[in-house]
């Protein structure tokens, strides 16, 4: 792949694509401080559930090691408060609280050690992170693949991708994993209004690797479906319920129901991390509202009436009565979800 999502540099820094600006500007920027990488997952310099995770974990250590405190309980507390800030900067995709709880309860652990040692726990931790997450989605490439036959045209929605993950991706792998298996796979991409994950982001991704993409407007799947032309739908996921509600990218939830409506199988690709235990449905998964400004301008162009109402939920929740299946790294959930998914995390 000839880009990478986010790294930590030799120098303690965070290094990211800047996915505001792909496809037409291909930059990396260098983030020095927590501050920055929090302003750089709320502005959605980096964006998708497990990209935040990981770049969190990285701007915890970033702030961990800004901390200047001398005992355990000192640096706890101050380090404490980072987290919760950085818990904040984006509010649906569940992975954000996983990493940071993950790092938390490390530093917990860490009550007899000193400082510099908790501090490099924490590095080794977030890249723990970051290398565990290529290795989850190639293992849900293994599994999903399965699921999709040869010379399957699938058609995804937002970007689940290298670009939304430490690499490789959850749907977008899926659809790698195929490719590596010799098998012929075509995807149509939703160009994803209003944000254009799909446009900029998933057709840019699968032309760097050369696989066959075609972009279509949001409106367009219900027709390519009625005409036979989507042979799966295969989407990420931001949070997911314990029923199998899916929280994923505004619009997923209109693909899944035309997807039943015209018998096409739908899957989600997700990580265990991404499903959040504690939900017992979507109804309680809190979904972001962004600015309105990305509905009424194009581009930083206004396009709607100067002073219109607009709305700009950033996600939406498919019941789990869409869902065909949903592939994790630990294997492959049915419904009934409350048990399959349960089965999954007893493995
Ligand atoms: O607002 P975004 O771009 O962060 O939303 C991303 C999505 O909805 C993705 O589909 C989801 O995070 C899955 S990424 C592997």
């Amino acid at each position: 792949m000839p880009f990478f999502t986010l790294k930590l540099t030799q120098n303690d820094t965070v290094e990211m694509i800047d996915q505001r600006k792909l496809p037409l500007e291909i930059t990396y920027l260098e983030l020095k401080n927590y501050k920055d990488v929090y302003n750089a997952v709320k502005d959605m310099v980096v964006r998708g559930a497990p990209a935040i995770g990981v770049a969190a974990a990285f701007g915890l250590y970033l702030g961990a090691k800004s901390i200047n405190a001398d005992g355990y309980e000192k640096f706890r507390d101050e380090f404490f408060k980072i987290c919760d800030f950085m818990f904040t900067a984006r509010p649906t995709a569940v992975n954000l609280g996983w990493a940071t709880n993950r790092i938390k309860n490390l530093v917990i652990g860490d009550k007899n050690k000193s400082v510099p040692e908790i501090v490099k726990d924490i590095r080794d931790e977030s890249l723990k992170i970051y290398n565990e997450d290529i290795e989850i989605n190639r293992k849900m490439g293994f599994y999903g693949a399965k699921l999709i036959k040869d010379g399957a045209t699938v058609l995804t929605h937002c970007n689940a991708g290298a670009l939304a993950t430490a690499g490789y991706g959850t749907a977008l792998g899926v659809i790698r994993a195929l490719v590596e298996q010799n098998k012929h796979v075509s995807v149509i991409a939703d160009e994803t209004r209003p944000f254009l994950q799909g446009a900029r982001l998933t057709a840019w991704e699968l032309m760097q690797d050369n696989i066959p993409v075609t972009l279509i407007a949001d409106n367009s799947a219900g027709l390519l479906m009625r005409k036979g032309k989507i042979d799966a739908v295969i989407v990420g996921a931001d949070r997911i319920a314990s029923n199998g509600d899916v929280a994923n990218k505004i619009g997923t939830y209109q693909v899944a129901v035309l997807a039943k409506e015209n018998k096409v199988s739908f899957y989600v690709a997700a990580p265990l991390s991404t499903i959040d235990l504690r939900l017992g449905s979507g109804d309680e998964i809190p979904i972001e509202e962004r600015d309105i400004t990305e509905v009424t301008s194009f581009f930083g162009r206004q396009i709607a009436p100067l002073g219109v109402k607009a709305l700009n939920y950033a996600f939406d929740i498919t019941p789990n009565e869409y869902i065909s299946a949903i592939i994790t790294e630990k294997g492959v959930a049915v419904p009934p979800y409350k048990k399959s998914i349960a089965d999954l995390f007893s493995k």
